[in-house]
């Protein structure tokens, strides 16, 4: 029996495992929420009457005429909220609106026999509205300085110290757009009322205790008459994290007003134009750096575009903040931050939660300052890698900073990149309208909640009479691999095989007072609570056994004829983590996630266009729990973050017309998404060695977030190739994303620029218009240019 020891050789944790649904995935066996509906018999459909204006104060509704189409049940407005009528933790968030805030709004919802009925009554629904001024695009918001919410800021040192004592120093303006979740499943919620009133939700969501605590709200009930149950996902990026809450309480309020199971589920049209999304960053910025191209100092002021509410806006911003710094040291730091508000969708969590957005910053500032300094981005980026026994700027220590190098070293010697850097050059002498490049990045992800009372998670583990197990834990499975996770963790410490142990979907009277899942963090949460809940059970087996080795039926069967209790509730919470929200100092992570990765990209010179010819990845996974389920995670990742850099491109009408603040880019037809020729010709990824994690479950490390910010390589991989059609030591600006036609620009720019903007000798400047609202090197700029 190995129950007694942590990972034992024959480990059930640590093996090469297909993903617990995997056939199911592939078969279409797999349930959804939206799936439960042809097996709810009576169930209505739920449409939206949605706000054609960004701004607007609602005047008058009238339902009747809804009422009067055929298969119409009923229309839901404010006044039908038995309990408070708002659908966000902050109550800035009103379910049923006097004033919209963006294009898509929902008004009122309508009930129907079937979906089509339902549209054609929100289609009969009369609204008036009196149109109000709107804020769209983010530099108008911080014109008109339109903000919401705190505006923390970052600091250690003396930034006018560093500065001063800089030997080169630079300013400049970073813009980044958000991006789309486009999950494969929408937004979906089904909402049952059984005979004692008692509410039942199943819901696509990330976080089913906060959805039952809405919907508990809304209908003005206790959460132990709410239970939210989630199946799976079939994605949520972040994008299930908050957003569902909403979407569940108009189908639960539905449901106990009608009597009768409500869905909703929304088209992808819909979902595009009504949930939020990444947050769109601006960062101004000045840096300093000494003659060895080591930092001095950063100054710097991130605006996220938070849209219409808060929603989870502070804490993205606050991740954005702790990872401005990404893996380096960066002695003299301030960094300021501040949450725009603009009448769009209400931004919200995606995968990196607005570390991406930060480390982005600072990446953005490095591939540009390299030329300008005269140093190679390759040496400039390792040269200023933390330390042993350097801190982050919010005074976290940064442990085990060896392992960026280590995985540095690895990408550069497996990819061959000295080699290749030298084909690189040879090629790009050789030909005059195609240019490649080839970048390496690294990077540092803080793992668990900022906040850290999230920290904490809970499991429910039976061993059945027979010796078979099963699990309950708090989080939810998007894909990710978490189930696959648990399933592992239980069989590894209760010392049986796989086979014996089954787990139960996600519902919130199994496990209460659950956190999102979220933050990367599930694993280790739950995983913790898991293997707490074991070993509560080992203890109470091991008396048993008193021992004689039994063998695990027999010591079961025994126990339960000697009325040992055979199941338990586990608990977890991460220990040494402190946070202060206000300072905005602490150690809110328990640890670092690091990972290098290197791109080879070509990029047309004619056009933009682009291939990215190879990436070689090393992502640390600690003792990875799951090996396929995290390369995949890896490879998922890093498509992900491709998309967002380089294709996703987001665009709301700005301009004055009848269109403003429509999300123009509504469908796939529209938003590019990565497909497998945008992805690297040749793709190896390698999970670090001997990284074993003290203190996590089974010496393992968070994986779902991390690696979308490997793609940072082909960003930098695209600014080298096309400053490769200018002078030497040209400086290019890219706009992210880097979608082939901003690249033909900065091509363009490139080939005519040359690098005679930097003042020699002395303190030179990176000519980025400080104002904003200029278009010089605005992404829109560049949208309507010839
Ligand atoms: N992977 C898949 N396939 N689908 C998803 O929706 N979400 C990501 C990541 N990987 C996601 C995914 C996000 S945003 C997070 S925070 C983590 O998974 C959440 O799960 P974990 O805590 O188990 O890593
Ligand atoms: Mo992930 S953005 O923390 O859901």
């Amino acid at each position: 029996m190995s129950h007694l020891s942590d990972r034992p050789d024959d480990a059930v944790v640590g093996r090469a495992l297909p993903h617990e649904s995997a056939a199911l995935h592939v078969t279409g066996d797999a349930l959804y929420t939206d799936d439960l509906v042809v097996r709810t018999p009576g169930v209505l459909h739920a449409h939206p009457v949605s706000s054609p204006h960004p701004h607007a104060r609602v005047t008058r509704i009238d339902t009747s005429p809804a009422l009067a189409v055929a298969g119409v049940v009923r229309v839901l407005t404010a006044d039908d909220v038995p309990g408070t009528n708002d659908a966000g933790v902050k109550h800035d968030e009103p379910l049923f609106p006097e004033i919209v805030m963006f294009v898509g709004h929902a008004v009122c919802w309508v009930l129907g026999e079937t979906l089509e009925a339902a549209r054609l009554g929100a289609a009969a629904v009369e609204v008036d509205y009196e149109p109000l001024p709107a804020v769209v695009a983010l530099t108008e918001a911080i014109a008109a300085e339109s903000f919401q919410g705190g505006q923390p800021v970052v600091t250690r040192g003396d930034v006018e110290e560093g500065l001063a004592g800089a030997a080169h120093v630079f300013s400049g303006t970073t813009e980044m757009a958000g991006q789309e979740h486009f999950y494969l499943e929408t937004h979906a919620s089904l909402a049952l009322v059984d005979e004692g009133g008692q509410v039942f939700v199943q819901s696509s969501t990330q976080h089913p205790t906060e959805t039952q605590e809405i919907v508990a709200h809304v209908l003005g009930r206790q959460s132990h008459e709410i239970t939210v149950q989630c199946l799976r996902m079939g994605g949520g990026f972040g994008g299930k994290e908050m957003q569902p809450h909403g979407f569940a309480a108009v189908a639960a309020l539905g449901a106990t007003l009608t009597g009768r199971p409500v869905r909703l589920r929304l088209d992808r049209t819909h979902d595009m134009t009504m949930t939020g999304k990444r947050h769109g960053f601006h960062a101004q910025w000045r840096v300093g750096f000494d003659d060895d191209g080591r930092f001095t100092a950063l100054e710097a002021t991130l605006t996220s575009d938070g849209g219409w509410n808060l929603d989870l806006s502070e804490p993205v911003l606050a991740r954005a903040l702790c990872h401005v710094d990404n893996a380096y040291w960066i002695p003299h730091v301030r960094v300021h931050g501040r949450v725009a508000h603009t009448h769009k969708t209400s931004q919200t969590a995606f995968r990196g939660f607005g570390g991406p957005q930060g480390m982005l910053v600072i990446e953005d500032v490095l591939g540009r300052c390299a030329p300008l300094l005269g140093i190679d981005p390759v040496d400039l980026r390792r040269r200023n890698f933390y330390v042993d026994g350097q801190a982050t700027p919010y005074g976290q220590p940064v442990r085990h900073p060896e392992r960026v190098v280590a995985a540095w070293d690895q990408v550069l010697e497996t990819g061959e990149v000295a080699r290749r850097r030298r084909e690189v050059a040879e090629f790009n002498a050789a030909h005059e309208h195609r240019k490649r490049a080839l970048a390496v990045t690294p990077l540092k992800f803080g793992v668990s909640f900022n906040f850290t009372a999230f920290n904490q998670a809970g499991a429910l583990v039976h061993v059945y009479k027979d010796g078979s197990v099963l699990i309950n834990h708090g989080g939810t499975e998007m894909g990710q691999g978490l189930h696959t996770k648990m399933l592992q963790v239980a069989a590894t410490s209760l010392g049986i095989p796989l086979g014996r142990v089954r787990l139960a979907p996600t519902r919130t009277d199994k496990v209460p007072n659950t956190s999102a899942t979220a933050a990367s963090s599930s694993a280790d949460l739950n995983g913790g609570a898991v293997k707490d809940a074991c070993e509560q059970i080992l203890g109470r087996l091991r008396e048993v056994d008193a021992g004689r080795g039994l063998a695990w039926d027999d010591l079961v069967r025994e126990a339960y004829f000697g009325r040992v209790q055979l199941w338990a509730a586990g608990f977890y919470r991460t220990e040494g983590i402190h946070w202060d929200s206000t300072a905005m100092q602490g150690h809110p992570f328990k640890y670092f996630a690091y990972g290098v990765a290197a791109a080879e990209v070509e990029v047309d010179g004619f056009t933009g266009a682009y291939t990215t010819r190879r990436v070689d990845i090393v992502q640390d996974v600690g003792d990875s729990l799951s090996p396929l389920v995290d390369i995949g995670q890896v490879e998922g990742g890093f498509a992900q973050g491709v998309g967002w850099l380089t294709l996703e491109d987001l665009r709301w009408d700005e301009t004055d017309g009848p269109g403003r603040g429509r999300l123009t880019t509504q469908s796939a037809s529209t938003y590019k998404l990565p497909s497998l020729g945008e992805l690297p010709g040749e793709l190896h990824v390698a999970l670090l060695e001997q990284a074993h994690e003290d203190g996590v479950v089974y010496g393992s490390k968070a994986v779902g977030e991390p690696p979308l910010m490997l793609a940072f390589c082909v960003r930098e991989a695209l600014r080298e190739a096309a400053a490769a059609f200018g002078a030497e030591g040209t400086s290019v600006d890219l706009p992210s994303p880097a979608t082939p036609e901003a690249v033909f620009w900065a091509v363009e720019r490139a080939r005519t620029a040359g690098p005679d903007h930097v003042v020699d000798g002395l303190p030179g400047v990176v000519p980025d218009p400080p104002d904003p609202s200029a278009p010089a090197l605005h992404p829109t700029s560049e949208r309507s240019a010839p």
